[in-house]
């Protein structure tokens, strides 16, 4: 479930960019009237110059001569709309208007400068830095830092860490796990670091082209207690990642726009802060290289994108702490962040499977009709869903004593057909309960296991249940009111004390016993809540009435949440205020609640979860959150996909059909095609809202559903493979084209296409009543995925788009020369469509090659890959012959199981003979045929077992 009606704030009507659009070409801007004040050293090929550590001039105000252009002002009061002349003048900044749409009048002059470098020492990892704040410039909130340590850590050829923090007073980091500081610095690094004193900029170079990748010698450096903000310039405007928000395109759009991040449960709407937080972008360089950079940081915050190209962060506590990826391309950078931040993991293989959902199925009779009709149609499905009306007034671990009577009898029974079950799981505690009927809030209190306020009480907010002896509800009143009136108090359990994560899993556990569910879905963990801060508010301090908001929604900040200086355990032995933990509280969820869940059904499980932070992949997929039955958010979905790949989480999918509102036909079906493509397939419906399964529209849809999903199903042992890289690699699974065709800059704004992989393009129809669509297919051999008919070079010797019919029923499907891709016979679910016939998809480039790989496990044990209980397949294709080796093997894993047919495209004449070869024995294959119009040799009944390599000879 999730959402609230009554403080539903989506639709937001597309709020233009405050301040308009203006278009800009492409030009990258130089530092052209940078008057370095202060000696400028180059770290990495050189050390420092010996001129460092002028501590003379800390009092220098420039005097600006040169106007910078107007497109690259740095806003220098982000706190208060545009007419505080006077504000600005005490801040030292310079007001001038401006014709540009957008830029700010106000700005910080050239040189304003922040700090100055003091004293520099280099260490093994790389260099410290000690700077002090210039000693006239105005403090903007107060409290500022005013000494500072700079760390530059070296830390591989591709990876840099430079973290700017408080020396004196430890202020708060973010716990998670990140790549150790090691004794030594990466000894032949592809950046340069050179920096300036008085005051201190920063410039990291590519030293391969010499592109500066990131700038900070625009706006300022400021670093106050609850103010911290820098600025860099952007080596050109293909920006790509940093949310969670609804984007409008996948690459970003830098004309003035700023986005707020704060964990909040809202759902998607145009600069709304969403759910997770991810600072972390992706930027193409104009000559095709890629890099990525982290801003590992918790606090509420917003970053401005502009069209300098530059972008500003502003943050409201912890410290300045960055990663840099150094790639060089798409795939590298991606790679690179989740090998620091953790790998994603691997999906049991049933997730892969489709899903269905509802909030407000009412009744277990109602799930069974839906299940039945789902077997009546013979339509593929995996997983079945319990929303929070499974539960017994939506109190988590209890079972609806009337309205679900059964439910773990009939999960029982569900699992030799195949079909599993996944239960949704809030983390608010009810407190209005008996201990009797609810001993799951008094074994909470027992152990300690909530959030306090200051005072070390528990914090109380209000989240779904009723006050146990509601009866009537007055739904005339106001929401706020009813809240208030009718709704039970309620406790957040801190997932960071070990003493939680044992009352968790033991309430998990105890609760498998009567439902054998098999993974947990971790909504309305932002946290949210439904009472502003707590029952009574929150006390006045600087936490809960912060001087400086980010641009995120809400009149305060504890807006929908907790109160700021309420108490959370951080790591075993510190405390700190949720301020800090705010946007961690669903990461810190994820992982017991995985473990949890492994615990309980002793098998590989599922997480899905609302919010998410940098390494959330770890343990958790991710669905966008709860969207509308419109189109726009058909589309957004690709994008939000697009962007949870860049941040490590590929186990990530939309709701299929919209969760708000009603559905239309058109849309569900558009969307179901759609929606096979996600990582993450699942159909989910809010309450109240019209039916939405696929069964629902009639015999004709039900099918169409089935046979798009019978595409998906025949893939899977691809997409597991994806996941298997993604895990063991870190690359994207749902990929976007610029990540395989960098060096083509047509591809750079795709968001309509996505790939799975490197292999397959995906070019769905986004539009009611359209039976088109206008595809970009880069240079390479295409072949349609149904026919293996090769797209002519003449059509994609058009250029740009190449319009493609796309029939209601039909999603455009394109393999990639060069590409096999493993297939499965499929089947109403992954139990039985594991047991089915191998095939190879194989997809000829223009050397007449190619090569594919295939990964294999039990798809449910945990640790298959570190256990080495797994096979790996490699085929490939050249001289006309596939080779089918075996890289890994174990056990018996792949008994009973068979390589039967082959789809070979892009051949230039019909095969007369085709022979395989086992060690030694050949057999003839007479089974197959050849079409001469697409070109296509179809090859059946190979019948090899899978267990042993082979070859395939075509004559
Ligand atoms: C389940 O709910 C439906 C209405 O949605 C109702 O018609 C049916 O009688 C209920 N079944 C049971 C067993 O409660
Ligand atoms: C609900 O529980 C809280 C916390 O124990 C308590 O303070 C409050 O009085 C209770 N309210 C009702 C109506 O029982
Ligand atoms: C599972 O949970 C039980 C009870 O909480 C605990 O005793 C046991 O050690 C756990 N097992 C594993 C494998 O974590
Ligand atoms: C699913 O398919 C399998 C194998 O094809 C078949 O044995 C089974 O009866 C089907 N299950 C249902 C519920 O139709």
């Amino acid at each position: 479930m999730t959402g609230k009606m009554g403080s539903l704030e989506m639709g937001n009507p597309e709020e233009v960019p405050k301040q308009g659009f203006s278009t800009y070409t492409m030009v990258l801007v130089c530092v052209a009237v940078a008057a370095v004040v202060g000696v400028a050293c180059i770290l990495g090929t050189y050390y420092l110059h010996p001129a460092y550590g002028n501590t003379g001039d800390n009092n220098l105000i420039p005097v600006t001569t040169v106007e910078p252009p107007q497109r690259d002002r740095i806003n220098c009061i982000p706190d208060v709309e545009i007419d505080h002349e006077h504000i600005c003048m005490q801040r030292g900044c310079t007001w001038q208007s401006t014709d540009e749409h957008g830029a700010p009048f106000c700005y910080f002059p050239e040189n304003y400068g922040g700090y100055n470098v003091v004293s520099e020492q280099t260490f093994g990892w790389g260099l410290r830095l000690r700077m002090e704040r210039a000693a006239s410039r105005p403090t903007f909130f107060g409290d500022e830092i005013l000494t500072l340590t700079v760390d530059i850590e070296m830390q591989t050829e591709n990876r840099l860490h430079f973290k700017i923090y408080d020396p004196s007073n430890s202020r708060f980091e973010v716990p998670v796990e990140m790549p150790t500081r090691s004794a030594e610095k990466a000894e032949n690094p592809n950046y340069d670091i050179t920096y300036t004193n008085n005051p201190f900029t920063l410039k990291i170079i590519r030293k391969s082209t010499g592109e500066v990748l990131w700038d900070t010698s625009i706006g300022a450096l400021i670093f106050e207690d609850q103010f911290l903000t820098i600025s860099t310039r952007l080596p050109s405007k293909n920006i790509y990642g940093l949310g969670e928000s609804e984007h409008h395109s996948f690459r970003h759009d830098m004309n003035w726009i700023t986005w707020g991040l704060f964990s909040r449960d809202q759902p998607p709407s145009y600069k709304g802060n969403l759910y997770g937080v991810h600072p972390f972008y992706m930027c193409v360089e104009n000559d095709a290289n890629a890099h990525g950079v982290l801003l590992l940081n918790s606090n509420a915050q917003d970053y401005t994108l502009q069209p300098t190209p530059a972008l500003t962060y502003h943050t409201i506590g912890g410290v300045l702490d960055f990663y840099m990826f150094l790639g060089p391309n798409p795939e590298s950078v991606v790679s690179q962040y989740t090998e620091a931040i953790g790998r994603p993991m691997l999906p049991p293989y049933w997730s892969l499977g489709y899903q269905l959902c509802r909030y407000g199925y009412g009744n277990l009779s109602n799930v069974q009709e839906v299940v039945e009709s789902m077997r009546r149609y013979q339509i593929p499905h995996d997983v079945q869903y319990g929303d929070i009306d499974y539960m017994h007034r939506q109190l988590d671990f209890t079972i609806h004593p009337t309205n679900y009577v059964g439910l773990g009898d009939w999960v029982d029974s569900l699992k030799p057909e195949g079909t599993r079950y996944i239960i949704i799981l809030d983390p608010a505690i009810s407190a209005n309960e008996t201990a009797e009927y609810y001993p799951t809030y008094q074994r909470g209190v027992d152990n300690e296991v909530f959030i306090e306020d200051e005072n070390g009480a528990i914090q109380f907010g209000k989240v779904w249940p009723d006050y146990p002896d509601v009866t009537d509800i007055d739904t005339s009143l106001p929401w706020e009111e009813q809240v208030e009136k009718y709704r039970a108090y309620a406790a957040f359990p801190d997932f960071r004390k070990q003493s939680a994560q044992e009352w968790w899993a033991n309430e998990v556990s105890m609760f498998h016993d009567k439902v054998a569910f098999d993974g947990i879905w971790i909504d309305m963990n932002e946290p949210a809540s439904f009472v502003h801060g707590s029952v009574d508010g929150c006390p006045d301090n600087k936490y809960d009435n912060p001087p400086f908001m980010p641009e995120i929604w809400g009149p305060t900040i504890y807006d929908k949440t907790i109160c700021m200086n309420s108490v959370q355990q951080v790591t075993y032995d510190m405390k700190d205020i949720h301020y800090n933990m705010h946007s961690l509280y669903g990461w810190s969820q994820t992982e017991p609640t995985l473990q949890a869940a492994e615990n309980a059904t002793g098998e590989r499980s599922l997480v899905i979860s609302r919010s998410t932070f940098p390494s959330s992949g770890k343990h958790t997929g991710h669905w966008l959150g709860d969207n509308a039955s419109i189109w726009p958010h058909l589309y957004y979905s690709i994008i939000g996909m697009l962007e949870f790949n860049l941040f490590g989480i590929p186990y990530i999918g939309a709701d299929i059909c919209g969760f708000f509102d009603d559905t239309t036909e058109d849309l569900c079906r558009r969307w179901h095609q759609v929606g096979a493509f996600y990582p993450y397939a699942r159909n989910h419906n809010g309450l109240g809202y019209m039916p939405q399964h696929p069964a629902h529209f009639g015999e004709e849809f039900a099918l169409e559903v089935r046979d798009v999903l019978l595409i998906r199903y025949r893939l899977l042992p691809y997409l597991y493979t994806l996941f298997y890289h993604a895990h063991t690699k870190g690359s994207t699974v749902v990929r976007p084209m610029l990540h395989e065709f960098t060096s083509d800059s047509n591809t750079w704004d795709i968001d309509r296409q996505f790939l799975w992989g490197p292999a397959l393009l995906i070019s769905p129809v986004l539009e009611p009543e359209t039976t088109s669509v206008k595809a970009y297919f880069p240079v390479a051999r295409w072949y349609d995925y149904y026919t293996g008919m090769e797209l002519s070079h003449d059509m994609l010797a058009v250029g740009g788009g190449v319009t493609l019919d796309a029939p209601l029923d039909y999603i455009n499907l394109h393999v990639r020369g060069g590409c096999i891709i493993p297939t499965q016979t499929p089947d109403n679910s992954t139990m039985f469509s594991r047991r089915n016939e191998f095939g190879l998809i194989i997809a000829l480039d223009d050397e007449m090659e190619a090569s594919g790989d295939l990964f294999w496990d039990d798809g449910d044990s945990i640790g298959t890959i570190m256990n080495e209980q797994y096979y790996m397949f490699h085929y490939t294709f050249s001289n006309d012959m596939l080779t089918a080796d075996i890289a890994h093997s174990y056990g018996n894993l792949m008994e009973n199981l068979f390589m039967d047919h082959m789809m070979i495209y892009g051949l230039m004449e019909e095969p007369t003979r085709i022979v395989v070869t086992d060690y030694d024995t050949v057999t003839e294959i007479s089974t197959f045929t050849f079409d001469q119009e697409t070109m296509a040799l179809n090859v059946n009944g190979i019948n090899h077992a899978m267990d042993t390599g082979f070859t395939l000879k075509i004559m």
